[in-house]
């Protein structure tokens, strides 16, 4: 998700220009994509699904991508966003970077609070540093080494992590950071000292450090060891900072992220040390939440690396209970959860260390889905057979089911659940109706293909047949937006995208908005799909602007007779005046009439478009 505040020190210009003179066709092109000419425009197997014949297509004159078989789409920022897994201003450094534009000097558009974000990244450089200094070089870090050599850490890790040490003394760091030139007030924000009655105390002492970073690599805090059982806690980590929100941080993202994004899996851990571990022996793919439990952000940043994530699990599963409502966030995420599980009493580190990485691996390749864990734990634990038992698991995996975005995905695993719970697919269903589930064909499975085509409704066709028009030739929204309101289109996915189109068009904009720029910003990404498909689609007919009056002619008739319709119920719900209702009633007829003398009929065929079917989102 685009955050405003990271764009806003690229000026809207600069964007627009970076992405005129970014070919989409060379930039696809060197992600590694083989594009082959296909009349005018490009075609290759599409990088985002599985596919053996090729429906990604690629548009020179347009500079869009589609792919017709996932229905994904989007520009040249769009696809490198996607592609690269990148965030939208990483992408326009990337861009920005490979034709040599030089974005504007960050420093001198920074807010005196981004100055002090820098100031303090600056500082928690400075600690990361300092602490490993510390442990690679200092006599009394003997300690600390020999634990780290004990435990199986090997030199390269320690350094690729920037593992430190804090030593006993209680002004180690005050004293190095503030002869650097740092401010205890500093030290303070960044959570690396506490302001006792004492004076300044550093927050660490006597623990091995691991270093937190953003997912971009900017150190954001630190994770704190003790060496003994006997200093507590066993973990110590930084307080919420203006740099780190535990709730947007999962430890070695940093790294991993390519990993992450080549193998399209992550594997969420517990522990440092387990990522440590992982990592050392080849596991790459890997990141921890460090104690804290999942969040709508977690769930978020994952989502723009893989779509699947292994949550690797202590056998006795405990843990598991708590960290629920996590899961279920991931999954609300459209994210594909799966669960590894270990022997009770191992995590990832003691396990590889004990039976080997080759292990831990087909332990991941065994994981199973979280409504399989559900179900098989339930059943393992308790008797199935038992009617409130029953209704218990049933409830647990409604709520799961509930989650669950992908529609194909949820009937698949509705028709798993039933058979291994011994209930009625229509059952469970029904439990999602009941539990809220809005979903109009929420008695019957959805069908399996998901770029299945359904039949729109007449007015549906229309709207879209509209919407379309003017995706294609964007000079017509100003004079459409005076004709017609956005929120009267009926279908929502057209209606969002009307929304969009009205809302960037401005009045005074005799030449249209630009779709290019609305791809890019537009925060939902079916909905900029949907943009690109239309763009990608056969030009309009020539005679555009009377297509267009059709179509709108016959959207009024469609609302008049909604207001009608309204009328009429309101009268009979609240026996309204009746004069007062008949004088409406008959205005709105007149109007329908009216628009009927100039051509317009109550159905509609002439305008559909061939297919008549969705192609939308
Ligand atoms: P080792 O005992 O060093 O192997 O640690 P571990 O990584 O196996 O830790 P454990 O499974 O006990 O805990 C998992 C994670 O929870 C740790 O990496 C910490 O981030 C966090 N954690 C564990 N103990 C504490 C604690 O006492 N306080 C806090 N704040 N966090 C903890
Ligand atoms: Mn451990």
């Amino acid at each position: 998700m685009n955050r405003p505040s990271t764009r806003n020190y690229v000026p809207r210009e600069t964007i627009d220009e970076i992405r005129n003179r970014s070919d989409i066709v060379e930039v696809i092109s060197e992600c590694g994509i083989a594009l082959r000419p296909a009349g005018r425009d490009f075609k290759a197997l599409c990088p985002f699904h599985t596919e053996k014949t090729p429906s990604f297509t690629v548009s020179v004159q347009k500079q869009i991508f589609y792919c017709f078989g996932c229905q994904t789409g989007g520009n040249v920022i769009t696809f490198v966003k996607e592609h690269e897994g990148k965030s939208f201003i990483e992408t326009i450094e990337w861009l920005a970077g490979r034709l040599n534009i030089a974005l504007p000097n960050q420093d001198a558009r920074e807010s005196a609070d981004r100055k002090r974000v820098t100031n303090l990244e600056d500082l928690n450089r400075f600690a990361v540093e300092y602490y490993h200094r510390q442990l690679l070089t200092e006599g009394a870090s003997a300690p600390a080494r020999q634990y780290l050599k004990h435990r199986g850490v090997q030199p390269k890790t320690l350094r690729s992590f920037q593992l430190g040490y804090a030593k006993s003394g209680r002004r180690e760091l005050v004293k190095a950071a503030t002869d650097k030139g740092f401010t205890t007030q500093q030290l303070i924000d960044v959570g690396l000292i506490k302001d006792e009655d004492r004076g300044p105390q550093d927050r660490f002492w006597n623990r091995i450090l691991f270093p937190i970073q953003n997912e971009r690599g900017a150190p954001v805090g630190f994770g704190g060891r003790a060496l003994s059982e006997e200093h507590q806690p066993k973990y110590l980590n930084s307080p919420a900072t203006v740099l780190y929100d535990k709730s947007k941080i999962l430890y070695n993202l940093d790294k991993a992220r390519q990993t992450i994004y080549k193998q399209q899996r992550v594997l969420l851990v517990e522990g440092y040390m387990d990522v440590l571990m992982l990592y050392q022996s080849g596991v790459e793919n890997v990141v921890a939440s460090s104690g804290t439990s999942l969040s709508e952000d977690h769930a978020r940043l994952l989502k723009r690396f893989a779509p699947e994530v292994v949550i690797v699990y202590d056998g006795d599963a405990s843990g598991f209970q708590a960290a629920q409502r996590g899961l279920l966030r991931l999954l609300t995420e459209d994210l594909r959860v799966r669960i590894a599980l270990l022997p009770t009493g191992e995590d990832p580190d003691s396990f590889t260390r004990q039976h080997g990485v080759d292990a831990f691996t087909e332990l991941i390749d065994k994981s199973i889905n979280l409504i399989e864990f559900q179900i098989q734990s339930a059943i393992q634990s308790q008797d199935i057979h038992r009617i409130d038992v029953k209704t218990q698991i049933v409830k647990e995996v409604t709520e799961t089911l509930l989650n669950l975005k992908n529609r194909v995905e949820r009937s698949e695993y509705i028709k798993y659940a039933a058979r291994d719970l011994h209930v009625d697919e229509r059952v469970l269903w029904g439990e999602l109706r009941d539990a809220g589930l809005k979903e109009t064909s929420v008695s019957r499975p959805m069908p399996q293909n998901k770029a299945v085509q359904q039949k729109l409704s007449a007015r549906a066709q229309i709207e879209h047949q509209l919407v379309e028009a003017l995706i294609q030739n964007p000079a017509l929204i100003p004079y459409v937006k005076s004709q017609f309101d956005c929120q009267h289109f009926t279908e929502p996915r057209f209606a969002k995208a009307a929304q969009l189109l009205w809302e960037a068009s401005t009045n005074d904009d005799s030449e249209g908005i630009d779709i290019q720029a609305l791809i890019s910003e537009c925060p939902d990404e079916n909905l900029s799909a949907f943009i690109s498909s239309a763009l990608l689609r056969k030009a309009p007919a020539p005679n555009l602007q009377a297509r267009v009056d059709g179509c709108l002619k016959k959207l009024r008739n469609f609302h008049l007779q909604d207001l009608e319709q309204r009328v009429r119920s309101h009268a009979l719900a609240e026996g309204a005046d009746e004069m007062e209702t008949l004088e409406q009633l008959v205005k709105l007829s007149n109007e329908r009439r009216a628009l009927r003398g100039r051509g317009v009929q109550d159905t509609h065929d002439e305008n559909l478009n061939e297919e008549g079917v969705d192609n939308g989102f």
